[in-house]
């Protein structure tokens, strides 16, 4: 059967992109950002992970308005980015590891979760950024399952319900007929928003605590309503629920903490990042 490894979640915003291909990784502005990842990407080549589930949402690349699945899995060989505007250049094709990718929509719409699947999938910035942030040279060491969640357009789905939905991947993962080492990651957050009255909005309290609850009260903010979440955290600050299922896919046993960093801005957004592994 297959391994769970831990999680790495982390923010993402284009202007990443952006310094990375200008190679600003010591630039003022970016260091205490960058500087988080070293030790993770020590850990990762100590865990040896060879597939990847990725828990992202779609920011009207793959998914517009006109159709929003609220929740849709890539089943796909590869999986290819697009120009998105923002200048961010265009990563390497990542590899698809279409056996999980099956066997995970079989188990979770066994489970009562109504997933789309798609044979073909593009991905944005949300995961490609942290891809490139985990693996530099873009030589992916990984394949990827991705695994989308609506947090743009209204109704989305509830805190509580993204955590269930990352329990039943994590069971899928666990009964999967492998020997594969599988990481899950989940992206977007923390706290921000982009647009209206409160453009700019940062709560770095919520978000500490949010970081903390991860390691031992994962299900802490599944008590919040979507609506609260984005009274606390800001419009896009929602995105945080992709960590929720990241987590929640680990399961019930003890984690130990690999990595965090926390730093505020990056562009518009307070950005995290949290490795996580079983203790
Ligand atoms: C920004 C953050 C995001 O999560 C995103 O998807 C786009 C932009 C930002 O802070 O600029
Ligand atoms: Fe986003």
């Amino acid at each position: 059967m297959a391994t769970i490894i831990g999680n790495v979640c982390c923010s993402h915003v284009p202007a990443i992109g952006g310094a990375i291909a200008k190679g600003l990784q010591q630039d003022p502005y970016w260091k205490p950002f960058f500087d988080g990842f070293p030790p993770v990407r020590d850990w990762l080549a100590k865990a040896r992970p060879d597939v990847a589930v990725i828990f992202y949402n779609d920011h009207g690349l793959n998914f517009f308005l006109d159709k929003m699945p609220t929740f849709a899995v890539g089943a796909a060989p590869e999986y290819r980015n697009a120009d998105e505007g923002w200048g961010i250049p265009q990563l390497p094709p990542i590899a698809g590891q279409q056996d999980l990718s099956w066997h995970l929509i079989n188990q979770v719409i066994g489970e009562d979760f109504d997933l789309v699947t798609c044979q073909e999938m593009l991905v944005d910035h949300a995961l490609t950024i942290p891809m490139a942030l985990l693996w530099p040279d873009q030589k992916w060491p990984v394949r990827i399952v991705p695994v989308c969640i609506n947090t743009v357009q209204f109704p989305l789905p509830s805190a509580s319900r993204v955590y269930k939905l990352g329990e039943a991947v994590g069971r899928a993962i666990r009964s999967w007929q492998s020997d594969a080492r599988v990481l899950v990651m989940g992206t977007g957050g923390l706290s921000h928003q982009l647009d209206g009255k409160r453009a700019g909005f940062i709560n770095k309290d919520f978000d500490l605590q949010f970081l903390e609850s991860l390691e031992h009260d994962p299900k802490w903010a599944t008590k919040y309503s979507i609506h609260e979440l984005v009274e606390k955290t800001g419009t896009q600050g929602v995105e945080l629920v992709m960590w929720l299922a990241a987590r929640a896919a680990l399961g019930e046993g003890l984690v130990r903490k690999v990595h965090a960093n926390y730093h505020i801005p990056i562009s518009n957004t307070a950005s995290g990042l949290l490795a996580l592994a079983p203790a």
